[in-house]
């Protein structure tokens, strides 16, 4: 396949986006398009704190790559006027260095822990009761003669991220007051998100213009905004340097992706699907085989779009291609008698995937 790093389309960060991803980041919840529900929940929970003059609860924020649980993060610091400090679950290898992280912290100050499925679990049982009770404990000595000291810590707001809830341990996520996931945007936001970006980069586009790019961009903002950046060269060497709809959608061609935002590496997950799998189901494991892929590679980045437009589901029994995802390639789904193997039973269809199962 496509190596992954290679996508335009890749909800992961890609090198390019270094310092612009950094000048496009919205500060503050008013200047940040979307996840609406979200954005509430936390402006009143900020609000609340804020008036009393206490820390807010812990928050976590989980969903797929690139649709700004970092980029909320610095904004839920910002609107609290506090001191963000950020760092993530693999960095923080030792209980001694989350310690020497939590005394730092000023009153009120958020902690930031990034991927925190990725921490280790002797970590973790250090941050129970930094959540819990402000409170650090350090063992000293050892043998029959250590005891415990209770620290006293700064009241702290944990703000979480992850892409994999599902992989959260559950007293870890019964320490967060606010759960919140973020979800795909809309067209109409993205649009907007575009028109933003352009603006602040000094970029002439329309609203057609706009239009096109996101609704290729897979309801995700950091790929919205690289693809605005390389259409921008597009039309700048082919057109007259103003992105209309026939530059963004050339350019967005040119690029290989195509009028729904997918490219090669989503038509050959579902090809292969489809060519070694019949359709399926199929387990991830194998399809991770089939395509030489790694797995988390495949749940992390590759299906959680696929899924999102109902091109693929995700069943008890392993991954299924749907009928729009068959139309979608123009191969003809097999007729329904064959397709009983593949085709999820009306019980298994509503339920939910392994990630959003524990929420
Ligand atoms: N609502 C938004 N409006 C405008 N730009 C946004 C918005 N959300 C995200 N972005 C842009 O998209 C980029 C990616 O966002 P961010 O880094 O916050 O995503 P993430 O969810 O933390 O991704 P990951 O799971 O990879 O860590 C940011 O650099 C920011 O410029
Ligand atoms: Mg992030």
């Amino acid at each position: 396949m496509e190596d992954e790093e290679q996508r335009v389309i890749s909800p992961r960060p890609r090198p390019e986006d270094g310092g612009l991803a950094l000048t496009l980041r919205p500060r503050t919840m008013g200047e940040f398009p979307g996840q609406e529900e979200v954005k509430e929940r936390l402006g009143i929970f900020i609000q609340a704190a804020r008036d009393r003059g206490e820390s807010l609860d812990h928050v976590l924020l989980y969903g797929p790559p690139g649709l700004g649980k970092t980029t909320l993060a610095h904004v839920i610091a910002n609107e609290l006027n506090v001191g963000i400090r950020i760092t993530s679950g693999p960095a923080i290898e030792r209980p001694g260095d989350l310690a020497a992280i939590l005394t730092n912290l000023a009153d009120r100050d958020v902690l930031f822990i990034d991927e925190i499925h990725r921490l280790n679990r002797t970590v973790e049982e250090v941050l129970y009761p930094a959540m819990e009770d402000y409170a650090l404990d350090i063992i000293i000595g050892k043998g029959p003669s250590a005891r415990t000291l209770r620290l006293d810590l700064p009241r702290f707001t944990l703000v979480g991220a992850t892409t994999r809830a599902g992989m959260l341990t559950a007293p870890m996520r019964d320490r967060f007051g606010v759960i919140s996931r973020l979800e795909y945007y809309a067209v109409e936001e993205l649009e907007h998100i575009v028109r933003r970006s352009a603006a602040i980069l000094g970029i002439q586009i329309d609203d057609a213009g706009a239009h096109e790019i996101a609704r290729r961009s897979r309801g995700t903002p950091r790929i919205a905004n690289r693809v605005l950046k390389r259409v921008r060269d597009y039309a700048q060497v082919r057109g007259n340097g103003v992105i209309d709809r026939q530059t963004a959608g050339e350019g967005l061609d040119l690029l290989g992706v195509d009028a729904l935002g997918l490219d090669k590496t989503d038509r050959g997950l579902l090809e292969a699907i489809v060519g070694k799998f019949d359709g399926g189901p199929v387990g991830v494991e194998s399809l991770a085989a089939g395509l030489s892929e790694e797995v988390e590679t495949i749940e992390d980045f590759y299906e959680p779009y696929l899924i999102q437009i109902g091109f693929l589901q995700r069943t008890p029994r392993g991954r299924v291609v749907t009928r729009t995802g068959y139309q979608y390639l123009g191969v003809e789904p097999p007729a329904n008698g064959q397709r009983g193997r593949g085709e999820p039973t009306e019980g298994e269809r509503d339920k939910p995937g392994p990630q959003s199962r524990l929420f």
